[in-house]
């Protein structure tokens, strides 16, 4: 196997075509660069993925986050319950809204929040409950419901990197009240950066949309098209997180060829799965029989659970062209929260012990074999 410098096989690639050209090419050609008729069909487009009523374009998942527990009136004295094993994103936004992150741990074998422990961290003061679809794979959703209602909690939904993910055979997104996406370059559809707020809630749409654009009553586009000429007014204090039509355009091109993105993701996922099974090295996730996950993130454990096995595997595979990344990041071990003294024994030995291997659709056959087989040479 020749040694290289740097990987030659990449970790994730955002899969661009002649189709995002165009759309984004017709965007700015047409003008209409930032609010107009891009950004209105892709959040049609995308709220019918998900099978939801209203899509909410903001500048990423963290500003759309933030604006939703603004717009629920989440703030000081409220408790947001959130995994720790997630990107920091999912609890800083809960900070930034004045309110109080408490930590809950994970099923290690799907990574996703163990709702037996959120429900062992309920308190008095206790709002809102964000539970995370880690890697994609789409987190027990039901059972989130069903404790939001028992306990008068507010329920927001981490689908970040679930774009495209179902739970019991429906899309991630027509489940929950809310549910925030990133469109992130690394998510398995992207404008770059990005976000989506979905909710069936088309009231709290429209203060979205407002907050999102400083709290402007119309937006640009019905401005545009009104006749006789109407005046805008600010009757809220609202933000700047708008996402382009730039962006937009380069979003339906993405969302019109998901279908196959989605296929090209399941057939790596299934080699990888059938390569791993009894791996003596490493653990692939498992999938809960209701779920279908959009595969974003291939995340593997090593065995025995100590991060020099994982450092060093990860080096393996740098010095043969691979590149990987460390597995979800324990966010109460960073040094905002670590005075918090949170105690997650699963987030802790998963974050020490994961790494995630390369999947993106343009990934060949031969990439897939090639990661396998270093992975042997490894255990050999
Ligand atoms: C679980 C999760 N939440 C939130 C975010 C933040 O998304 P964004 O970068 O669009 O703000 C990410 C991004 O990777 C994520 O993985």
């Amino acid at each position: 196997m020749p040694m290289s410098s740097a990987p030659d096989l990449a970790f994730s690639r955002p899969c661009f075509g002649i189709e995002e050209e165009e759309a984004a090419a017709l965007a700015i050609r047409s003008r209409w660069v930032v609010g107009g008729p891009s950004l209105a069909e892709f959040e049609k487009l995308f709220a019918k993925a998900c099978g939801a009523e209203n899509a909410v374009g903001v500048s990423s998942w963290t500003t759309g986050a933030f604006l939703l527990l603004k717009a629920l009136g989440i703030g000081p004295g409220d408790e947001v319950i959130v995994p720790s094993l997630t990107f920091i994103a999912s609890v800083n936004v809960i900070v930034h809204a004045g309110a109080t992150p408490v930590f809950v741990d994970i099923d290690p074998a799907t990574f996703n929040v163990d709702p037996n422990d959120v429900e062992r961290k309920i308190t008095p003061k206790t709002r809102a409950i964000l539970p995370v679809d880690q890697i994609g794979l789409p987190c027990d959703i039901d059972r989130f419901l069903a404790l939001a209602a028992a306990k008068n909690l507010i329920l927001i939904q981490d689908a970040a990197c679930s774009f495209g993910s179902k739970f019991r055979g429906m899309p991630v997104g027509s489940h929950s009240p809310y549910s925030v996406f990133s469109l992130h370059a690394r998510k398995v559809i992207t404008t770059g950066e990005g976000g989506m707020i979905v909710t069936n809630d088309s009231e709290l749409s429209g203060k979205l949309r407002r907050l999102r654009h400083q709290g402007m009553s119309l937006s640009d586009y019905q401005r545009h098209a009104s006749s006789p000429t109407t005046f805008e007014s600010y009757p809220e204090i609202g933000y700047n997180f708008r996402i382009t039509d730039v962006q937009a355009a380069i979003g339906v091109a993405q969302i019109r060829k998901f279908a196959a993105f989605l296929a090209r993701r399941q057939a790596i996922a299934q080699a990888y799965l059938s390569g791993l099974k009894n791996h003596t090295i490493v653990v692939a996730p498992s999938v809960p029989q209701h779920v279908t996950p959009n595969w974003q993130s291939f995340q593997v454990r090593v065995r025995d659970g100590k991060s020099t096995t994982r450092n060093a595997l990860m080096e393996h595979f740098y010095r043969r062209g691979v590149a990987t990344r460390r597995g979800v990041m324990a966010s109460h071990l960073e040094e905002p929260y670590r005075h918090m003294n949170a105690r997650l024994p699963h987030t802790e030995a998963v974050a020490a012990s994961s790494l995630q291997l390369p999947i993106f659709p343009e990934m060949m056959d031969a990439d897939v074999e090639r990661v396998l087989n270093v992975l042997s040479t490894f255990a050999n």
